[in-house]
């Protein structure tokens, strides 16, 4: 089994709202969680409908490892996948399942991810600059960017994914640390935001998360996978079927928000022409017009509930 903590091991996010929206008691449903993580959703959908059969993906051994061992009591209703969501069209042809009724995402890092010091994602441990969620492939890790990106190209992540004012100084800063000695660790990254970047107001993020935010979306591609992953669903969505996404910071709730409507929209044509030429046809209905949140309980009970949002959308004409 994969190196996991139990004390980890949170409950899952929103689980009343996606089983409510995403999991009917009773039928033969086929259920793609795109984010098995350490099975947590999938656990509740496949005890609460006898009949569902459930495809987890996860591109994590850890979370695979963990996921196999708690959901074997499920037998052949449960398949597994390691690899990333963008390819969920493959996993499902491999498994011979032409369509699915219901997909959830659970986006963004695991619990478990961010406790064990040495994945690198937490800016309260010291530990490698990894951040890679697939530790086995070849993919860049954060140090590597921290060593390699150019200033324009640090820019870019600072401010597109870590929404930083400041990212033309911090870029400058990191270049400058990195003549005298190569990024290794974390806890030298924070200091350096620390030093670099002003101190929030009362109610903002601590200085460095939104550049480990940064970072980690890049190293892993997280915007992209996310877009493409919601053009494949709707690809091998069923007729009625639903799309449930929960996501944790504006960024990716941004990405779902206008994907939902432009595909729930039957005009894509620009404002002002006379009369619609586009002929796009709707494929999704919303079904949530302002997203969901967790309830006040739930975000006492689990604190890293709290930036959670959660969308989902319906398959039309499939
Ligand atoms: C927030 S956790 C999911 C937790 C899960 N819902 C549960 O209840 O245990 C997100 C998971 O998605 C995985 N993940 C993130 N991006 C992915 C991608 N592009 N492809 C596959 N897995 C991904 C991460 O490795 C992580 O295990």
């Amino acid at each position: 089994m994969g190196k996991t903590n139990e004390n980890m091991i949170h409950e899952p996010v929103m689980a009343e709202e996606v089983l409510e929206h995403l999991v009917p008691a009773k039928g033969e449903f086929r259920f793609v969680d795109c984010t098995l993580g350490f099975g947590g959703h999938s656990c509740l959908v496949l005890k609460k409908n006898p009949d569902i059969k459930v495809l987890g993906i996860d591109q994590d051994m850890n979370a695979i490892d963990y996921a196999e061992k708690r959901l074997s009591f499920a037998d052949d209703r449960i398949l597994i996948e390691k690899g990333r969501f963008s390819s969920v069209s493959s996993f499902m042809i491999k498994n011979d399942w032409k369509y699915a009724d219901f997909f959830l995402l659970d986006i963004g890092v695991s619990s478990q991810q961010i406790d064990l010091p040495e994945r690198g994602f937490s800016y309260r441990y010291n530990g490698p600059l990894d951040m890679r969620m697939d530790s086995k492939t070849g993919n860049r890790t954060a140090a590597q960017i921290l060593n390699n990106y150019t200033f324009s190209e640090l820019v870019r992540i600072f401010k597109d994914y870590g929404e930083i004012k400041q990212a033309g100084k911090l870029a400058a800063a990191v270049i400058e640390r990195r003549k005298k000695k190569t990024w290794f660790k974390t806890g030298e990254l924070v200091d350096l935001c620390e030093k670099v970047l002003p101190r929030p107001r009362k109610s903002g993020p601590p200085v460095p998360s939104l550049c480990f935010q940064a970072l980690r979306i890049e190293v892993n591609n997280e915007l992209g996978e996310l877009q493409e992953a919601l053009k494949a669903i709707l690809g091998v969505a069923s007729e009625k079927g639903r799309i449930g996404v929960i996501s944790y910071h504006s960024l990716e709730d941004r990405i779902v928000k206008n994907f939902f409507r432009r595909e729930a929209s039957d005009c894509l044509c620009p404002p002002g022409l006379p009369e619609c030429v586009c002929d796009h046809k709707p494929s999704l209905k919303i079904i949530t017009k302002k997203p969901l949140r967790p309830g006040e309980k739930e975000i006492m009970r689990n604190p890293r509930s709290k930036s959670a949002k959660m969308r989902v959308a319906e398959k039309i004409n499939g």
